[in-house]
């Protein structure tokens, strides 16, 4: 951890599910509470944050932009322009937002362009400090900048930054919306073991520990193809085979294209407004 990004004070502006994931994650990883700052709309998740990782809190957004070096603009989209428009951006040194479909041009707007700004869209394992974070900047950001926002990320899990902002819809396909897919096959899984007679409670542990397993395996071995570790365990004419055959046969690979082309139009059109 760098001692120049440990000074750092980072502000939430907004300090629902998203920030306070950041914020104890930052915490976790031995930032000083007393160098995050959080605001919020109501009192009471304050008041729990408080309490919990003894951050700064205050119900005032403005007080948030002149203590924080970095701050992150983590309210719904439609909140956002309400909640930033009239603030004075003057001493921070980047903005980081979180709220999904919102481009960097959107919210340059709503912060008449001055301050460097970056788009980012974490998914919900940041919660469990493994998330996986997607970041767009724009001109205005300076390698420092970058890095004090790696810092923050870092924190909760890995990220990639993106070079194009269209990017940032196939972000939202792959990672911000695909823990969901994910929980969609497993729950399938689960569902066709107990179909087999298996209990549910059995058959669930079963499949989530193998998910982990699996995903744990390609994560720390990445000099091994994820194809080698599939033919690795796929026998000829063995049962895994015979599974992989069907899955080909129902049309795995084009559900999976398809999947993720409706994210990312959905997301095009969200940032449309529609
Ligand atoms: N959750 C996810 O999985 C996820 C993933 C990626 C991105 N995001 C993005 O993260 C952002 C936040 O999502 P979330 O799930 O954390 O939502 P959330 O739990 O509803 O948090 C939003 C917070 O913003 C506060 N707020 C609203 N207006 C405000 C204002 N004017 N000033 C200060 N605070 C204000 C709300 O306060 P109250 O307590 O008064 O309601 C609430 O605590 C969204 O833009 C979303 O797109 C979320």
């Amino acid at each position: 951890m760098s001692n120049q990004n440990q000074q750092l004070t980072i502000g939430f502006i907004g300090a629902g599910n998203m920030a306070s994931a950041i914020a104890r994650g930052l915490v976790k990883k031995g930032h000083n509470p007393e160098k995050v700052i959080m605001s919020n709309r109501s009192a009471g998740k304050l008041e729990q944050l408080a309490d919990e990782l003894s951050v700064q809190t205050t119900q005032n957004n403005q007080e948030v932009c002149d203590k924080a070096d970095v701050i992150l603009l983590s309210v719904k989209p439609q909140m956002m322009a309400d909640a930033i428009s009239e603030l004075d951006f003057s001493t921070v040194q980047v903005a980081v937002s979180v709220a999904a479909g919102l481009t960097t041009d959107n919210l340059k707007q709503m912060t008449q362009n001055k301050v460097a700004m970056v788009r980012s869209m974490p998914n919900t394992p940041s919660i469990e400090l493994c998330g996986a974070t997607g970041l767009y900047a724009d001109d205005a950001v300076k390698k420092q900048h970058a890095e004090s926002v790696n810092y923050v990320f870092g924190a909760i899990g890995e990220f990639e930054w993106v070079p194009d902002e269209n990017l940032m819809d196939t972000v939202t396909a792959l990672a911000g919306s695909s823990p969901a897919y994910f929980f969609r096959f497993m729950e399938t899984l689960i569902e066709a073991g107990t179909k087999q007679g298996m209990d549910e409670q059995t058959a669930r542990n079963l499949v989530v520990q193998s998910a982990l397993g699996a995903a744990t395996l390609i994560k720390n071995h990445p000099d091994i193809a994820i194809s080698e570790r599939r033919t690795q365990v796929t026998s000829p004419n063995g049962t895994t085979a015979a599974a992989l055959d069907s899955l080909e046969q129902s049309g795995i690979a084009d559900m999976a294209d398809k999947a993720v082309k409706a994210a990312v139009n959905r997301g095009k059109e969200l940032s449309e407004g529609k």
